[in-house]
């Protein structure tokens, strides 16, 4: 960054009570392209000061009423015009008054008679300064907060990993048992049938069986129990599928691929997500189930990190799905039911790229909120509910390890859509 590069322009106030006195230089800065407003006493320079601080102030230090130093020492005691910078314009040569004036907080002096040239180049210099100052405290301020997202974010997917290897070990440890329940389950059936069969056979050659067992077909209401043990049967088996579902989907909802990329199926991420939000879909005491509706299209594998990719798709529909409760706690549940809150899924190829919407039909968000949902900690949710991560987080994994892009179009009343794009 080089000075001689910056531009310099800005407002400088000259204060001085005879301002005939500084025509050269009013004329000569205007000349460079500042803009130069004049105050004749130090109570004006102050207000004016106050009212649309300068960038820079010459100020006089002989003048009635208060004088530029008293002047100076106001300037610097309000927080609004602290940091101008200030250059004393002084008759006086002697060593004090410049010591006394560097020490309320000027720059600079420059000495009456005024060498022009000499003016003009401290002015430059100081404006210079001075924005290269407050250039160097928005990148400091900028560093701070990249460094704070970036240690949040490490914390915030080292949790994630976490979790992932945990619900994975869980998903295995399910597994086991759920096979041999499987294996059982299915012989179970065969037996059952077998037994039933028998009992049939039984039945139409002694049709009329001893007291003591037709008490007992009685007592036990075999009838019953003949037609309903394999409907039994079948919602174990059917309990069962649905075991192996959710086992398989917190696989691959949390498959640890921190490594290296693989062949994936968007879909089969999506549903993993849908699933583990399942809980959270439902129905609960303030609204009727959210739809899902799913429009999937005919797309390729794509070479990706599986699980930092579902949990993209999570936290977008955790998003809408806390939007969703949030909206329902002021819309009367008819209107829920009439019109039911769906977040909706689409995903088709295109131009070579993979396209992945998800929308909801909820509250949508104001441009203000919409421009700022991506930066690290921004949430309009309350302590405890909102981190301000999740969305920052897809961005960086869609953007930063997909090489994709995600946005988001938004509609007050209407409702939100992101698009995710990824190449193939
Ligand atoms: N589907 C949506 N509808 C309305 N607002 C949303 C939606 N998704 C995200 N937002 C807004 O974006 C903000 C940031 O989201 P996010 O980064 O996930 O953080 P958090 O959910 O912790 O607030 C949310 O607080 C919310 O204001
Ligand atoms: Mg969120």
């Amino acid at each position: 960054m080089s000075m001689a590069a910056t531009v310099v322009t800005g407002l400088i106030l000259i204060v001085d009570d005879i301002p005939s006195n500084l025509d050269v230089i009013s004329d000569a800065l205007s000349d460079m392209g500042f803009d130069v407003a004049i105050a004749t006493s130090g109570e004006r320079a102050l207000q004016q000061a106050e009212r649309k601080p300068p960038d820079l102030i010459l100020l006089d230090v002989m003048m009635p009423g208060i004088d530029g130093f008293e002047t100076c020492r106001r300037l610097k005691a309000s927080p609004r015009t602290a940091d101008i910078p200030v250059i004393f314009m002084t008759a006086l040569s002697d060593l004090n008054s410049k010591v006394q004036a560097l020490d309320l907080g000027a720059v600079d002096y420059v000495t009456k008679p005024f060498q022009e040239q000499e003016v003009l180049a401290r002015v430059k210099t100081h404006l210079q300064l001075r924005h290269l100052t407050q250039t160097l405290e928005q990148q400091v301020a900028q560093k701070t907060a990249e460094l704070q997202a970036s240690q949040m974010q490490l914390i915030q997917s080292e949790k994630m990993s976490a979790l992932g290897q945990l619900v994975a070990g869980v998903a295995h440890e399910i597994n086991n048992p759920v096979g041999f329940i499987g294996g059982n389950l299915f012989h179970a059936d065969g037996f059952i049938k077998d037994l039933i069969n028998l009992i049939d056979i039984y039945q139409t050659h002694y049709p009329e069986p001893v007291p003591e067992v037709q008490e007992e077909l009685e007592s036990i209401d075999f009838a019953y129990l003949r037609t309903d043990l394999p409907n039994l049967v079948r919602s174990m088996k059917s309990g069962l599928d649905r075991i192996q579902d959710i086992s398989k989907s917190l696989r691959i909802f949390s498959r640890s691929d921190s490594i290296s990329k693989a062949a994936f199926n968007v879909h089969d991420g999506i549903d993993s997500a849908i699933l583990i939000l399942k809980y959270r879909l439902k129905a609960n005491d303030i609204r009727p189930e959210i739809q899902i509706i799913k429009n999937y299209g005919e797309v390729p594998l794509i070479e990706c990190f599986p699980g930092q990719l579902n949990q993209v798709f999570m936290n977008i529909m955790v998003n809408a799905i806390d939007m969703f409760d949030e909206m329902a706690e002021s819309s009367p549940s008819e209107d829920l039911e009439a019109n039911p809150q769906k977040i909706t899924i689409d995903t088709r190829l295109e131009n070579n790229q993979l396209h992945i919407c998800i929308a909801d039909n909820g509250l949508g968000m104001d441009m203000e909120t919409k421009a700022r949902i991506f930066n690290y900690l921004f949430t309009t949710k309350g302590v405890g509910k909102g981190t301000g991560l999740g969305l920052a987080i897809a961005r960086q994994i869609v953007v930063e390890k997909h090489s994709g892009s995600i946005e988001v179009d938004s509609i007050i009343g209407a409702g939100t859509k992101f698009i995710i794009t990824l190449p193939i």
